[in-house]
């Protein structure tokens, strides 16, 4: 089983930025521990990061023939973004979405999600565990899709 995590804009700058909201680890170190769990569930992962909305539409279309799933952090885009939405449809892939901070809590234009009425569920407020748990919910979903 494949999958494909999507980190939008601003998260290649994530143990820098605002560390009081989206903590101090950094992108690589995320990413390594995401493979490991991966690993753990017998699943693989890739990585792309984009602060780009266009090459974020391109890695989902390329995804489609190549991976089970998406897990995907779409940054300040989840609250903006038809393009991203519309690509990650007619990819038919399933989707978890997940946030490092808890979107409810923060501004009001953080509340809407063009990105949450596609996707199988949402994870939102628990640090960069909510990585790890989008990444097992979406895992145990294709495993209970296939069996
Ligand atoms: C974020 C929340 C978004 O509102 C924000 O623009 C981000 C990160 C999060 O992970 O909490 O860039 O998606």
């Amino acid at each position: 089983m494949k999958i494909l995590i999507i980190h939008g804009p601003n998260l290649n700058m994530l143990g820098k930025r605002e560390p009081d909201i989206y903590g101090a680890m950094t992108l690589e170190e995320l990413n390594s521990l995401l493979t490991k769990e991966a690993r753990a569930m017998h699943a693989q992962v890739e990585f792309f990061q984009s602060n780009s909305e266009g090459e974020i539409v391109s890695a989902i279309q390329d995804a489609m023939d190549k991976f089970d799933g998406v897990v995907i952090n779409p940054g300040a885009y989840t609250h903006t973004s038809v393009a991203i939405r519309d690509a990650l449809l007619s990819s038919g892939l399933p989707v978890a979405e997940v946030h490092i901070s808890n979107v409810f809590k923060r501004e009001e234009f953080r509340h809407k999600s063009f990105v949450s009425g596609v996707s199988v569920g949402v994870v939102s407020g628990f640090g960069t565990d909510s990585y790890h748990l989008g990444l097992r919910g979406l895992v145990n979903y294709l495993q209970s899709r296939v069996s």
